[in-house]
């Protein structure tokens, strides 16, 4: 079947074949036709990378509106595009994609926010505490505008160097301080708690010097409670894929990380559709790994010129690397997401925690100590995390705590979710308990979600 699939090229009879081998090879579940419908099978999305100027070209729109179910802007949500001149944004570019997104069922990426290319004349003449404030501004003023409409946003981009130093690339956002990444990534999140925040560069495509720089710091931010959730991997390919590509991919998900295929492309050749279904199958492979975007839809789309990089030709029609994505995406194997495929943009959804969440008690008590077991569940819209609130009666305090983290011991304590129980699906629980010495009677919970 491979390799009669692999003697047609394109067109009406792969399409009829196609079709038919649905029937003949997958008696179960069915097999998608479209990049968008059999990545959701399973649990992903597939995105491309998207020129808003191109969206009133029918064929392009064509091709995108029937292949792909998430959206980055390839340009129109950079600094340079967003606040052209200090404190005066212009959200133009990016406010038709997301319209675009929602009137056709698609999550969108947001990239990126900072970045030392693409900047804005007068950012790159700022230096010190100026370019510090202005850049966190700059996160904070976009993140909150598209507040609510953001899958996941490249918070950082590409700030780690090439080569064998594993350390930072040397850029003015470098120069304002080491501690410019977890600055940007907390106002992030302060301005948009529904979108997952990611770290995203190139050269990531196996275990090398680069990429273990960047997971060094992303367990360090793990560790101290940074908001970082996930790591996007450009991967710019030229002919051919490190062996291990998913081995990478599995040890960044080993963090609590989810991870991104974030700027897909690849030299033409030979390899080219074999490389292609190799990035595809690593993915399903890593249950972390959520979503594929490739940087553009046609061939003369692509950034890389004469490359042929991508999934269709110039004219939209289906490469041999297409068909390798939708066989890849539709063969056996699958490692579902944690977490099912994100929804598609949609305002009337509020973002994760503004459905707020409730949380009881049940107490076991003896004389002189007790111990709490506390049920939280998630409002409306779910949560990215969680926080209950109890007064405990004077005299009585904590000794011990599971499942969560208390700050205090006694008066008002507040506890947190740790980190595999934040997140939770709209009327989803969690449980968490503590032990006290006195008594623990009459505590009233409050949660309130993130
Ligand atoms: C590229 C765009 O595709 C071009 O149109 C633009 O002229 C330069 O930037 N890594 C990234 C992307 O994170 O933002 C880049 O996009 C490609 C490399």
């Amino acid at each position: 079947m491979r390799r009669k699939r692999a003697l047609l090229t394109t067109g009406i009879l792969a399409g009829a074949l196609a079709a038919g081998m649905a029937v003949a090879l997958a008696p179960a579940a069915s097999a998608g036709t479209t990049l968008r419908a059999a990545a959701a099978e399973k649990g992903r999305y597939f995105g491309a990378a998207v020129a808003t100027n191109k969206l009133s070209d029918n064929t392009y729109a064509t091709v995108l509106n029937r292949e792909f179910n998430s959206v980055v802007a390839e340009n129109e949500m950079k600094w340079d595009a967003t606040e052209p001149q200090q404190g005066r944004f212009n959200y133009s570019g990016g406010d038709r994609l997301v319209s675009h997104a929602r009137a056709n069922g698609m999550s969108v990426r947001g990239h990126a926010l900072l970045w030392h290319q693409q900047q804005p004349s007068w950012a790159q003449g700022l230096s010190g505490s100026s370019l510090r404030n202005a850049a966190i501004n700059h996160v904070t003023q976009v993140a909150t505008h598209f507040r609510g409409q953001i899958y996941a946003w490249d918070v950082v981009n590409e700030a780690f160097a090439d080569g064998g130093s594993g350390g930072r690339r040397d850029s003015n956002l470098q120069r304002t301080g080491n501690d410019w990444i977890e600055a940007a990534f907390r106002a992030a999140r302060a301005a948009d708690p529904g979108a997952k925040l990611c770290y995203n560069d190139y050269n990531t495509d196996g275990i090398n010097a680069k990429s273990t720089g960047i997971y060094n710091m992303v367990r360090d931010f793990k560790s101290r409670g940074v908001p970082i959730d996930c790591v996007g991997f450009q991967s710019h390919l030229g002919t051919t894929i490190p062996g291990d590509y998913q081995a990478n991919l599995q040890r960044f998900a080993d963090l609590g990380v989810e991870v991104q295929i974030t700027e897909l492309d690849v030299m033409t050749g030979g390899n080219q559709a074999n490389i292609y279904a190799a990035v595809t199958r690593a993915c399903l492979a890593v249950s972390r790994c959520t979503g594929i975007t490739v940087w553009g839809v046609r061939d003369c789309d692509s950034w890389r010129g004469s490359d042929n990089a991508l999934l269709f030709d110039c004219s939209g029609n289906k490469k041999a690397a297409y068909n390798a994505v939708l066989d890849a995406l539709n063969a056996g194997g699958n490692n579902p997401p944690p977490t099912t495929t994100p929804p598609p943009n949609n305002p009337t959804t509020p973002p994760p925690g503004q459905g707020g969440c409730t949380a009881s008690v049940t107490l076991n008590s003896w004389t002189g100590g007790f111990v709490a077991n506390v049920k939280v569940t998630a409002g409306s819209s779910g949560t990215r995390g969680w926080t209950v609130t109890m007064t405990l009666p004077g005299g009585a305090s904590v000794t011990n705590t599971w499942s969560a983290t208390a700050s205090g011991n006694s008066g008002t304590v507040r506890f947190t979710n740790v980190d595999y129980n934040g997140q939770l699906g709209a009327g989803q629980s969690a449980e968490f308990g503590f032990q006290g010495n006195g008594s623990g009677s009459g505590m009233t919970p409050t949660c309130s979600a993130s």
